[in-house]
C-alpha cells in the first residue's frame, strides 16, 4: 500500500472514530501505563534503548490525540520507584530521555495551552532531572488547557505512605487528626487532580503495577495489545470510543 493511501485509510478511520465520539461526555481525565517499549525493540532486534526512544513518539501522539480532543487531564506513567530495579545503564537512559523530552517539549506545550506537572517522589531523582522538570514545569505554569502529569519516580503505595505520615504529622501539629476518604484524598499528590475516568494500559498486561491504586476505584480500564510506540492517536480514539459503551454503576444498578 502506498503512503498516500495508507494515510487516506487512517483519516477515514480517525472521521469514523470521531463521529462516534460524543463530545459532551468525554472522559475528564486519562491515565495511561505505557508498557511495552522493550518488548516492542526485542521484536525489530533494536535493543531497548530503541524502544525507550521510540516511546517518545507515542508519547506525542497521546498528548496531540488528547489536546485536539479536549481532554482536560492526562496523566502518564513514566517511571515507576520499581523500576530501579532495572539494568543501570537503562535507567540511565530513561534519565536522559526524560531530560531531552522535558527541554524539547515545552514550545510544543506552550502552543498547545499545556500545563506540564509531575507526581512522585521527585526528590530522589537526580538534581540535573530535577532542574529540568522544574524548568519545564515553571515555564508551562501559566497555560490554561489540558493538564499533563507526568508520574516520575512514582508508586502508589509510596504515595499511601507520604500522605498518611503527611496527615500524622499535620495531626500532631494541630491536634487534630481526620482520617477519611476526603482527608486522604487530598493529602495524596493527585490532590488537584480529579480521579481517572479511563486508564490506558498498553502491552497487553492485565495489571496496575503500583499505578494510582487508590484514585481508580472506579475508573474503566482498557488494555490493548499493541506495544506502547505503535500507539497512536486512532488507538486513542478507539479507547473513548468504547469508554463511552461502557455503563459506570458506581455500585448502584446504573440507569
Ligand atoms: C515501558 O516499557 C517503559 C517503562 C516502564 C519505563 P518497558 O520498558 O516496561 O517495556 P517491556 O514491558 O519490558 O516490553
Ligand atoms: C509500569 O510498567 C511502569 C511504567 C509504565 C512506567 P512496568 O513494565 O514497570 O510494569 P511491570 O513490571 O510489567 O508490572
Ligand atoms: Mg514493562
Amino acid at each position: 500500500m502506498t503512503p498516500v493511501r495508507s494515510s487516506q485509510k487512517s483519516s477515514k478511520r480517525e472521521a469514523e472514530l470521531l463521529a462516534a465520539i460524543d463530545l459532551d461526555r468525554l472522559p475528564a481525565h486519562i491515565a495511561i501505563i505505557m508498557d511495552g517499549n522493550g518488548r516492542w525493540a526485542k521484536g525489530k532486534h533494536l535493543p531497548r534503548f530503541a524502544g525507550h526512544r521510540a516511546g517518545i513518539g507515542a508519547v506525542r501522539e497521546a498528548v496531540k490525540g488528547c489536546t485536539r480532543l479536549g481532554i482536560s487531564f492526562l496523566t502518564l506513567y513514566a517511571f515507576s520507584l520499581e523500576n530501579w530495579k532495572r539494568p543501570p545503564a537503562e535507567v540511565r537512559f530513561l534519565m536522559s530521555l526524560l531530560r531531552e523530552y522535558l527541554k524539547d517539549a515545552v514550545d510544543d506545550l506552550n502552543e498547545n495551552n499545556i500545563r506540564l506537572e509531575s507526581i512522585g517522589r521527585i526528590g530522589e531523582l537526580s538534581k540535573a532531572v530535577q532542574k529540568d522538570l522544574e524548568r519545564a514545569v515553571e515555564r508551562t505554569r501559566n497555560n490554561k488547557g489540558m493538564r499533563l502529569t507526568l508520574a516520575l519516580n512514582y508508586g502508589s503505595r509510596a504515595e499511601i505512605v507520604d500522605a498518611t505520615r503527611e496527615l500524622v504529622k499535620r495531626g500532631s501539629r494541630t491536634g487534630q487528626l481526620r482520617i477519611d476518604e476526603e482527608t486522604i484524598s487530598q493529602a495524596l499528590y493527585t490532590r488537584d487532580l480529579p480521579d481517572p475516568d479511563l486508564l490506558i494500559r498498553t502491552s497487553g498486561e492485565l495489571r496496575l503495577s503500583n499505578f494510582l491504586l487508590w484514585q481508580v476505584a472506579y475508573s474503566e480500564i482498557w488494555v490493548t495489545s499493541k506495544y506502547w510506540p505503535d500507539f497512536t492517536q486512532l488507538d486513542l480514539l478507539q479507547a473513548v470510543v468504547d469508554f463511552q459503551k461502557r455503563e459506570r454503576r458506581y455500585g448502584g444498578l446504573g440507569q
